[in-house]
């Protein structure tokens, strides 16, 4: 470890790190360090303590020393991100100088940066500052993003009727998408938009929403603005780039005769045509105020027909069929118990 004495750099990048370090002096000297820039230090003398104050205290980085007895750092670093809640606190795992091994261990269980021993104190600020300021931006787009995501629960809340709707259409259409074999980023955009697809609707009066009846054609006119509304509504978040056309498109329908742009085909993004399958599926397999819960067969008998109509991707159909039939994807006959 190097000099003790940086001056702080009047950066307002500030949080609480936690040390993980089974020698004494190794713990001391870097406490006092990140103390002396204005950080809470948290330590622990193995990987085990160094999980349980995970879990007791809200931590912003954590520092891992690699040779630790009971869980050694790489250890610690593949549960921290295996774990949800903590999957992207920044880890920088010190390492001994030049070990090359160490450090395509240290990637392997994601970390996300290294320090040699000894350690150059410049080095650790810099690059605790740096990792601490990308912790901020990601902790600020979660909290927009939960915000998004309780707003469409609560719409999801008032409807009784389609209680669960939003955790299934999540469910379903990531297994869909895994089964269909498509990028990682697109099934991370078809679980946000199983949440947040009708988000929309929060322009929609309850007394249409929840209206026992037939719509008038003024009350289905607002209806068929919410894919447009809610596309808007999620604009302003660069994470949900993809997220947005599920959003735009999800009544469209594979002839053209859906709403709002009257797409075909192929002009509808597959994440779209791949929640609308599974959209469907759920309202059939689930009671509504207008029909009870179909059985599974009749339900995929209802979609072959709409599928002939025009109004769904054969192709898809036929996959997502498959992956209900064939029974893999236990949880699609979940949904259809549930509803009754
Ligand atoms: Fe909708």
């Amino acid at each position: 470890m190097g000099e003790t004495s940086l001056p702080r750099d009047g950066s307002s990048v500030t949080g609480t790190i936690l040390v993980a370090d089974d020698q004494l002096p190794n713990r001391e000297l870097m406490e006092e360090l990140l103390t002396h820039q204005g950080f809470r230090v948290l330590t622990a003398p193995d990987g085990t303590e160094a999980l349980h104050q995970l879990e007791r205290a809200q931590i912003d980085l954590v520092i891992l020393d690699v040779m630790m007895p009971h869980l050694n750092g790489f250890e610690v670093c593949e549960k921290i991100k295996a774990n949800a809640d903590t999957s992207l606190l920044p880890v920088i795992l010190v390492t001994a100088l030049s070990d090359r091994q160490d450090r395509i261990d240290g990637i392997k269980a994601g970390a996300d940066d290294f320090l040699t021993r000894p350690v150059d104190s410049t080095q650790l600020i810099a690059r605790v500052r740096s990792l601490l300021k990308l912790k901020q931006r990601t902790d600020e787009l979660e909290r927009a993003e939960s915000v998004l995501f309780s707003l469409a629960r609560s719409i999801e809340g008032k409807d009784p009727y389609t209680h669960g709707h939003c955790e299934r259409l999540v469910q379903y259409s990531a297994s869909l998408g895994a089964h269909l074999h498509l990028p990682e980023d697109q099934i991370t955009a078809l679980r946000r938009a199983g949440v947040v697809h009708d988000i929309g609707k929060i322009a929609v009066p309850d007394s249409i929403l929840l209206k026992p009846g037939p719509l008038t054609p003024e009350e289905w006119q607002l209806v068929r603005e919410h894919p447009v509304i809610g596309e808007r509504i999620c604009q302003p978040l660069k994470s949900f780039r993809l997220v947005r056309p599920i959003i735009r498109q999800h009544h469209e329908k594979f002839d053209g005769s859906g709403y709002p742009d009257g797409l075909r085909g192929e002009a509808i993004s597959v994440t779209a045509r791949v929640l609308q399958i599974v959209d469907v599926y759920d309202a059939l397999t689930t009671i509504r105020p207008y029909k009870p819960a179909f059985s599974i067969t009749d339900a995929l008998q209802t979609m072959k027909q709409e599928v002939a109509k025009g109004w769904w991707d054969p192709a898809i159909f036929e996959e997502f069929e498959k992956l209900v039939r064939d029974g893999t994807a236990e949880f699609l006959s979940r949904g259809a118990t549930a509803g009754k």
